[in-house]
């Protein structure tokens, strides 16, 4: 598989979940996505993140990015949440007409994963991997569905790389009173970090900084509004429509 061709796409936790209330799917949010993914010709490579699923769950019992030693309960509940959206996301795609291949996050800490993307995509069908949380000699640490998005750009050096948010992209301060951004340089930093009490992996700051490191690889990496399915088909397609982009390619 020409990995040129292919896309990779983040479905942030925060589009598909309330992150207002614990478990609380947004069903309309994730089908009408589904919907957009399965409208678009090329061939997709596809990440999921936990939103009100995990990161509540995961803070609860003090699970973090850095390996921690935790009740080990607090793994079990939080991937509970984990599997269950997964389970929804999974359905969600099918109905809609994509066929995922589910891969467990653990094997994409190794380049070896590369192989079963592959056959997977060989298969037709679309491989599907999510944020999730992994038990190492230090302790146990959550894989933020972002980080996956590095490691599987660099296994993979897509073309493209899609971020999906619940805003329309990425402001120079803030979504509420910054300036919508059309273009960041790789070394953009954003002041403003909302969101971090909510989310364990480092809400948006830690979003932008592996977006830049896929960007200097050469991908070119968006960040689009999921509650506007339509922009993310007009970004997978290459049309103009309102988003962020991260540059990592020289142009002539
Ligand atoms: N400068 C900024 N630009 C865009 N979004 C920002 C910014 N600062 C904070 N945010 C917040 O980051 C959130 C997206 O990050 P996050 O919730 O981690 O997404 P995900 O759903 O992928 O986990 C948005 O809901 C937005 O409110
Ligand atoms: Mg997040």
């Amino acid at each position: 598989m020409d990995s040129e061709e292919l896309t990779l796409v983040k479905i942030g936790g925060s589009v598909i979940t309330d992150k207002s209330k614990p478990l609380s799917l947004r069903f309309n949010c994730l089908n009408n996505l589904s919907s957009a993914l399965a409208r678009y010709e090329g061939r997709l490579v596809l990440v999921h993140g936990g939103g009100s699923y995990a990161h509540p769950i995961a803070k609860k019992y003090g699970l973090k990015i850095e390996p921690a030693k935790v009740e080990p309960k607090g793994v079990t509940l939080t991937r509970l949440g984990v599997f269950t959206l997964h389970n929804e996301v999974v359905l969600s795609l099918l109905r809609a007409g994509i066929p995922v291949y589910s891969i467990h996050p653990h094997h994409i800490l190794y380049k070896e994963c590369i192989n079963v993307l592959n056959e997977a995509l060989s298969c037709n069908l679309t491989p599907i991997t999510y944020g999730d949380v992994i038990p190492s000699k230090e302790g146990c640490f959550v894989i933020s569905g972002d980080m996956l998005m590095r490691l599987l750009a660099e296994y993979l050096k897509p073309r493209k790389v899609v971020f999906i948010i619940d805003v329309d992209g990425l402001y120079d301060t803030d979504p509420k009173s910054g300036r919508l951004l059309k273009e960041i340089s790789l070394t953009w930093r954003t002041e403003h970090n909302a969101g971090v009490e909510f989310d364990v992996t480092g809400g948006i700051l830690g979003k932008v900084r592996e977006a830049q490191k896929i960007a200097s690889l050469g991908s070119d990496v968006y960040f689009v509004n999921g509650l506007y399915p339509e922009r993310v088909l007009k970004v997978l397609r290459g049309e103009e429509t309102i988003s962020t982009m991260v540059s990592g390619r020289v142009r002539s």
